[in-house]
């Protein structure tokens, strides 16, 4: 028989790509979503509508559905999980929660970050609420019957999704031969992931007893730094000497306020993991795309439809005074 898995939203980017992946694999999948999914799932899917952050909606959508394992991807706050404890510790044999590796505390003590690194956010809300949800279910996992894992993703992206934080405005930039501001002096390090990736790696966890009251980090060993990663989305771009103009986060925060906490708490540090744990958890798991090819499928993706290649107006002429400014 085959594994029987249930997702909690799944129609997204990551989620979406975990979905083709876990079909592929004959699972027989459901997912709950509260709308028509706005990304494709595979037609062997079977699709739910509903809240599921509304638990007598979701206790209904349920009923009596036994699952190998049931995937939350939208839990953002503990009220999100209200009732989840209970109703799945005795409908599923597994219960996944999507989190992230920005629950790490900044800067990280101690590189490579792992599983066991310290969980510290006291100001970054995504983080900081995150965390909390892992505390309330890992509580459930100690004191009762919650079978849970934690998975952690870190920075996913795909062709929709352009992994830095200028976006289409530093490409337009790079390609008219105008300066695109990078933090720090561009060395800091980070891990990117292609979401097919992310799924490969991800979709093995499900129904594996091994990973019960485990969390892990589902990242890629792919360290780049942020020059790196400018200069592959510009070579895909088709600049082959781009001007990256380096700038200190603060300095960048002046200019552009709205990058100051992404920056302060996140975005600086350097990122770069220890994949032990996923390795031992999946040991065919290598990853394949690369952000050469990523880069590639990210223009090709936003030159199909012009609608999709949004710049910021407000942004670029922040690029403009701080790289007037030495
Ligand atoms: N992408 C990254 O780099 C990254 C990194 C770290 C962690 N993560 C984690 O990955 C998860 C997101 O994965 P994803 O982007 O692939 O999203 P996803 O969960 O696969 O997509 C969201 C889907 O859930 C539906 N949905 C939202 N709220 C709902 C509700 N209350 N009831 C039922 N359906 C609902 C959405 O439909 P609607 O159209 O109705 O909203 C959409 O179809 C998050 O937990 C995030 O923290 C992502």
């Amino acid at each position: 028989m085959s594994t029987r898995v249930l997702f909690l939203g799944g129609a997204g980017m990551i989620g979406s790509a975990a979905a083709a992946e876990a079909v592929a694999r004959g699972i027989d999948l459901t997912v709950v979503t509260r709308t028509e999914p706005r990304r494709e799932l595979p037609d062997e899917v079977r699709q739910l509508r509903g809240d599921v952050r509304d638990i007598d909606a979701l206790t209904a959508i349920v009923g009596d559905d036994q699952y190998d394992s049931v995937v939350n991807w939208i839990g953002f706050s503990p009220q999100d999980l209200a009732g989840h404890p209970e109703l799945f510790a005795a409908r599923s044999a597994q219960y996944v929660f999507i989190s992230t590796c920005s629950v790490y505390g900044r800067p990280v003590p101690q590189l490579p970050i792992t599983e066991s690194s310290p969980r510290r956010q006291p100001v970054f809300g995504y983080a900081k609420e995150k965390i909390e949800c892992e505390l309330l279910l890992e509580e459930a996992y100690r004191e009762g019957a919650l079978p849970l894992t934690i998975v952690r993703p870190f920075h996913t992206y795909d062709r929709t999704a352009i992994p830095i934080l200028s976006g289409w405005t530093a490409i337009e930039r790079m390609r008219a031969g105008l300066g695109t501001v990078v933090h720090g002096d561009g060395t800091s390090l980070w891990t990117l992931m292609h979401s097919s990736d992310f799924a490969r790696a991800f979709v093995p966890l499900l129904g594996n007893g091994h990973a019960i009251g485990e969390s892990v980090n589902v990242v890629s060993g792919d360290i780049l730094t942020w020059d790196q990663i400018h200069l592959a989305l510009a070579t895909a771009a088709g600049v082959r000497n781009p001007t990256l103009v380096h700038r200190s986060s603060e300095s960048i925060a002046t200019e552009y306020p709205a990058w100051g906490e992404v920056l302060e708490h996140d975005f600086r540090h350097s990122m770069l993991f220890d994949t032990g744990k996923l390795k031992q958890l999946v040991p065919d798991f290598a990853p394949r795309v690369s952000l050469a090819q990523g880069a590639r499928e990210i223009v090709e993706y936003h030159e199909a439809d012009a609608s999709r290649q949004r710049t910021n107006a407000e942004l670029a002429a922040a690029f403009d005074r701080l790289i007037a400014r030495p």
